[in-house]
Parts: C-alpha cells; structure tokens; sequence
C-alpha cells in the first residue's frame, strides 16, 4: 500500500509540474497577447484623438478640451483621457483620473522630451491601467500631450481564469490518472504478482498440480506464470523424485527401522490418509488401585507390534475398554489421548456388557478360534451363543469405527486379529472407499482343521472383505487360501496370491511382526548396574550360579508343561548342574474366565512344585514360578541377567518374546532356544531351534547353551540382534503398508 501511495504521488507531481510549465507558457503568451493588443488599439485610438485636439492646440480653448475629454470618457475599458500642456499641467481630464500621479507626469514628460508615444502599465487606486501618452505639435515644437488611459484589470482576469482552469483540469486528470493506474496496478500487476506469489507457494509446498488452476493468466505477466509454474512443476517433480529416492533409501534393507524413519514412510506412504486401528486389546488399560487411576501396557503380542507404529503415525486406536478405570479417563466420546505421559495418537474405547465379552472374546474367540487356529491339542468349543454375540460385538466395532471414517474419503482401517473376523467385510460394505487390511496375529490352521468350525463361511467371507489380508509366514497364507479354496466359490490366483470374490479382490501376503529396535533396551538407558544379576537373585530369594528364562502368558499354546518336563530331564540327566541352574519362568495370567486357562495355571503350578520337590536342595530349587504381570522395564532386567531363554511355543504366530530376548541383549550374550513352532524360527536361525514335544532334545539344548563358549554365544547374538535391528522380514504394519502401496497401488 505505502509503495502504491508513493507511485501515485510521484504520478501527482510529475502531471503538476508538467501542468504548471505549460500554463506558465500560456498565461506569458497570453498576458503578451492581451497587452500588445491593448497597446495597439491605445496607440490608434491616440492617434485618433491627437487628429482632433492638435490643430490648432494652443489657440483651443479650455472648454472645447473638456467638451472632447467628456465625449471619449467611460468607453468600454476606456477609463478616461488628459490633455496637458508642455509643463505636464492637465488642462482638460476624465474625472475617473486622478490629476497627476508621478507614474503618469513621469510618461507624460517623457513623452515630451522624447517627442514620441509613451506608455507604460500602471496602478490608479488598485485598478490595473494603460497609459499611453503622445506629444501635441504646434507646428514643429511640443505644446503639450495627450494621454489616455486604458482599463487593463481585464488582463490580469484571464491570467487568473487561465491559472484557475487549468488547476481544475490538472485537479481532474490526476484524479482520473490515479484511479486508471490503481486499477492498472490491481488487475495487471497486484492479481498477477498474487498469482505468481501463489503458485510459488504452491510449488514450494508440492501441492501445484492440485492447485494449478488457482493461476490467474495476465496478459503482461503471461510468459513469466508459465515460467513459474513449470518451475514449479519442476520442483515438484524434483521433490517426487527426493522422496521416492529417500523412499528407495528407506526400503533398503541394510538400514534398521527406527520411529524417525517409520515416521517417514509413513507420511510419504499415507499422503496425510488416516489411519485407524481396530483390535480388541487396547494398548493401555487404566485401572483403580486404592483411591489412585494406574495404567499398564497389557501382555499382548499384538499390542507389543502395532504400538510404536501408532506412536509414529499418530491416528486413531479403536478398541475394547477392559480396565476397571477405563470408562473414568475418557471423554465424552470414548477417547483419551495416549500413551498417558506423552500422548501420541486417539485411543478410542468401545464398551461391552458382560454377555457380550462372555460370548465373543471368552467364549468365542478364546474357547473356538483360539484352540482351532493354534492346533496344540486342545479342542475347541464353538457354541451358538457365543456365536451371536461375536457377531454382535464384531458390528458394534464396526460402527464405532464407521462413525469416525464416514466423512473421510479413503480412509485406511487396520483390523487386528481373530476377534474381529466380521469386521472387514461390515466396513467395506459400509464404506467402500475404506482401504481395509486385515492382521491375523495367530496361525492359520490347514483346511481339514479348520473344516469343524461351524460358522467356517461365513468367517472366511468377513475376513475376505479386507483389501490385504496378512499372516506372519507364507504357510499360514496357503493354509488360508486352501481353506477357501474348499470352503467358498472364488477365484484364486496362486501367482499374485489373490482371492476374488464377488469381483472384490483380496491381496493375501505374509508380514513376519516384529519389535521396534532397540525399543528401550539401551545400554545408555540402562540403570542397573553390574550386579544386576545378584540382585535379582537376592530379590527372589535364589542363589544360583546359572539361569534360564520362559516369559509368557499363562497359556496352554506355550508349551510351558513341555519345558518344565526338559529341566526334569536336563537336570536327571546332567545332575552336575543340580543346585548351581534355575529357570525362572515369568507367567503372566490370562483369560482366567476360560476354565482351560484355569485348569492350565494349576497344572503348571503343580507342575512346578512337583518337580522343585523332586530337585530341591536346602535353598536352591531348580524352578521359579512368578505368576503376575509384570512391567516392560521389570521383563529387561530378567532378559539381561540370564544365561538362556527358551521359548517352547507348541504353535504360535510370531512370538515376540524371542525378539525382545535378542533385543535386549546389547552385551551380546545370551542364548536363545527357540520352538521350531514359532514364526520367529524362520528368522532367528542362529538360535539353538527345538521341537519342543521332545524332552530329550530341549534338555540337549539347555545342555548346550550353558556349555557354549563365550564367542560362540557373541557371534550368534550378534546375527540374530542385526536380524532384528535390520528387521530383514519387515515389521507387520510397515511392511503391509509398503505392500499395500507397492503391489497393489492402493495408496
Ligand atoms: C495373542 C493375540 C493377541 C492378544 C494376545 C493377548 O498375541 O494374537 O490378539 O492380544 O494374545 O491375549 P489377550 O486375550 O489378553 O488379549
């Protein structure tokens, strides 16, 4: 604004000075106009009058004079007129003149002495006047003159009227002028140059091709927006390019997974798409202790794997209130900000009746799917009212998570797990333009297992409303699409690994989950200290030279019955390490509800105690049972102080507890034994890998990993730490978004 008011000052000035030169010009030519004008007609109106009074001058008498005088007085600007004789003594005078003013003697003498006209203007009381004064002859000498006076303020008016219009006229032109070039500088400059300012934003910000019809088109500044905006298609360009480089960068294999760079993916994988997550379990569950709220990360495989992704992203958590206190934290909308301390992403709280989590997670999912999917010979139970009420909860998780997408336009849904079987295909009917992908966090069993369960097609066609179904080995993947090869009409395509069905297509690929590296187990955030391990053993009341380690959930699937019967052997078999080895093994309890979990936790207390009594001396004894849930900073201190850590899954999706166990292991000791049951077997091969059914065998290894020499345990550590910190076999979420994109151009 300041520069335009300065362009059209210096506008102001420049028309007023080129104004005023001109009209200065015009009034000089002007006023010399007019006064030669009047200076003529004086001189032949004099001269006329000389004709008349001359002959015969000195004889005329003094009334004959005023006679002539009163005759030529009060003519139109015609003031008067003086006849003086040769001493400049005014014989005959027009009353309107003054007698003498020393102007007029001055001309009229002077006219005398030089004996020719004489004029000059002059001022009679503040009236502009011409005087013109002629010498009167007798004969050859000067008698006398006659001067008459002329009205001249007529001269100075036009002068003023000329000043006058022209100051109006400069007045209206620079008004005009001022208006055209404000207008001028607005549609030709000011909107262009916006525009221009605009698309370089644009540009800069990489969203102009969006955008690109936000160019004004200027005639002036035509060839400089084209410029621009190829420019700034340029730059776009470039930066597509950065990105899918940096992106080549990122899926390089050799560089770890760290938040920072999930983060990134993530951003240039997603384009600002939200994410919402849907699982039964929820990451955080609040609970009463006294008069005070706690909270506590829950043992769940599956929250273990998708919370750093949701912390990295951002986005939305959708999942079963089950804490006491949950229902206190929330807002009106069932939401609360986590992880509590430094809050990251939505948790949203969907609440079930006690029929409701009777039926579909105890029973259900927990009594039928669980024991079909993990085949370790616990049947399963399906019952029909279990069955209604999966389907019911399975819609309530739906409409919780349509109510949060129906406004969005291609939202990404991330369902999680055997529970919420239904939901794919709810969604999607609901809202097509959802990209839904579907985790199966267990294993899928082969198709004559999976054959007994009674509602089988139906679960098959829920799930088959994902875009991307994901499993964690290519085995679970052909178990399922054998089962529905069996069970529903589709088309499958065993070279791309597709369902269709009902011209909707199903991407299925195994996603090996993992941890987030070194998620916590830092050196530098390490604060215990080099008797961590006698301190840990003080505080359990052991004395022991060797330890091993079983951390899980109290379930039947982990083998943790086969693993005791080990030590048994171990311990008859090498007695040696009678007294100087205990395991401890970390049960966290789980679905107590479901009578088997319960049944299960006494035989593995009975369990316990039977063999501690067969081996117990003084105080040693061979077994520790801690039967509570205990926090991930409580679990590194156990990892860290043991000598081994077997992990004896008699069937099991991933298993994370192994990964956690090489994680934590920054000192590069330790030796992991793992069930060839597990996903984790695939990837972990520098493990000591048991079939854990055979006694025998898991003994050997125990055997083995106590006896084996210090470079042997670095050199396989150190493998199995670069296996998960380079996450080779690529974490579930960003390896399913990558797929996601990649493979099927859904992002
Ligand atoms: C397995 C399942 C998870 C489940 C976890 C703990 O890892 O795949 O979905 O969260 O067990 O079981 P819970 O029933 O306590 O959630």
């Amino acid at each position: 604004m300041k520069q335009i008011i300065l362009v059209l000052l210096a506008i102001v000035i420049v028309i007023s000075l080129v104004v005023a030169t001109f009209t200065i010009d015009q009034v000089s030519r002007e006023d010399q106009r007019l006064k030669s004008d009047l200076q003529y007609r004086s001189t032949l109106l004099a001269e006329s009058l000389k004709e008349t009074v001359e002959p015969n001058f000195i004889n005329k008498s003094e009334d004959y004079l005023q006679n002539v005088v009163k005759r030529f007085t009060d003519k139109e600007r015609f003031a008067g007129l003086g006849i003086y004789d040769n001493k400049g003594q005014a014989i005959a005078i027009s009353s309107v003149i003054p007698e003498a003013t020393s102007a007029a003697q001055a001309i009229i003498a002077n006219a005398m002495d030089e004996d020719k006209a004489n004029g000059d203007f002059t001022k009679f009381q503040n009236k502009k006047v011409y005087l013109l004064a002629v010498p009167l002859h007798d004969e050859k000498s000067v008698v006398g003159a006659l001067m008459i006076v002329q009205n001249a303020g007529y001269i100075d008016d036009r002068i003023t009227e000329i000043w006058k219009n022209n100051l109006i006229r400069l007045l209206v032109q620079t008004t005009l002028l001022s208006l055209a070039v404000l207008l001028l500088i607005r549609w030709i400059i000011f909107v262009p140059i916006k525009s221009l300012v605009e698309t370089l934003k644009l540009a800069r910000s990489g969203t102009l091709k969006q955008h690109s019809k936000k160019l004004t088109n200027s005639f002036l500044f035509g060839p400089l927006i084209n410029e621009v905006t190829s420019i700034g298609r340029s730059l776009t360009e470039a930066r597509f390019s950065a990105s899918e480089e940096a992106r080549m960068r990122l899926e390089k294999l050799d560089s770890p997974w760290t938040s920072q760079r999930l983060k990134e993916f993530i951003k240039d994988t997603l384009k600002n798409r939200s994410i919402f997550m849907v699982s039964n379990r929820e990451p955080y569950i609040h609970t009463k202790n006294g008069g005070k709220i706690n909270y506590f990360f829950p043992a769940s495989g599956m929250a273990t794997a998708i919370e750093p992704v949701m912390q990295a992203t951002g986005g939305m958590w959708i999942a079963h209130g089950s804490g006491d206190a949950d229902r206190l934290v929330v807002d009106k909308q069932n939401k609360i900000k986590v992880p509590p301390d430094e809050p990251k992403y939505t948790l949203k709280r969907v609440w079930l009746t006690g029929g409701e989590e009777n039926g579909y997670y105890f029973g259900f999912s927990n009594e039928g799917l669980w024991p079909l999917c993990h085949i370790a010979h616990t049947r399963p139970t399906f019952r029909k009212e279990d069955w209604e009420q999966y389907k019911k909860v399975n819609q309530k998780f739906a409409d919780s998570v349509l109510s949060e997408i129906k406004t969005l336009e291609r939202p990404i849904v991330l369902i999680q797990d055997f529970h919420l079987a239904l939901v794919p295909r709810m969604i999607k009917t609901q809202k097509p333009s959802a990209t839904v992908g579907l985790f199966w966090h267990i294993p899928w069993p082969n198709p004559e297992s999976f054959s007994i369960c009674p509602w089988k097609k139906e679960i098959l066609d829920g799930m088959l409303g994902a875009d991307l179904l994901g499993f964690h080995t290519q085995l679970h993947c052909n178990n399922f699409i054998e089962t529905v090869g069996r069970e529903l009409e589709s088309l499958i395509d065993f070279e791309r690994f597709t369902i269709t069905k009902n011209s909707h297509i199903s991407y299925i690929k195994p996603f090996p989950i993992s941890i987030s590296f070194p998620n916590g187990f830092e050196k530098a955030k390490d604060e215990i200290d080099k008797d961590e391990k006698e301190k840990l053993l003080k505080g359990l009341g052991i004395k022991t030279k060797y330890i091993g380690l079983g951390i899980d959930r109290l379930d039947y699937t982990k083998g943790i019955l086969e693993r005791f019967k080990a030590i048994e052997i171990f311990l008859t078999k090498y007695p040696q390490y009678q007294n100087t080895f205990t395991f401890i093994q970390i049960a966290a309890p789980s679905r107590t509800k479901v009578k088997k979990y319960r049944d299960f936790a006494v035989e593995v207390e009975k369990e316990t105690q039977r063999i501690n009594s067969q081996f117990k001396i003084k105080d040693w004894k061979p077994i520790v049972l801690l039967e509570k849930h205990h926090s991930h900073a409580e679990i590194q201190k156990f990892y860290r102080a043991t000598d081994f850590c077997l992990v004896t899954s008699l069937h099991d999706g991933m298993n994370l507890v192994a990964k956690e166990y090489v994680a934590s292991r920054y000192d590069e000791k330790g030796v992991l034994i793992l069930s060839q049951y597990t996903g984790a077997s695939r990837e972990l091969k520098d493990a000591l890998i048991i079939n854990p059914y055979n006694g025998e065998q898991t003994a050997g290894a125990i055997k083995e990993a106590l006896e084996m020499k210090m470079p042997e345990q670095v050199k396989r550590m150190q493998e199995m730490r670069e296996m998960v910190k380079n996450y080779k076999f690529r974490v579930i979420n960003n390896g399913f978004m990558e797929r996601f994109r990649q493979n099927y151009c859904l992002f």
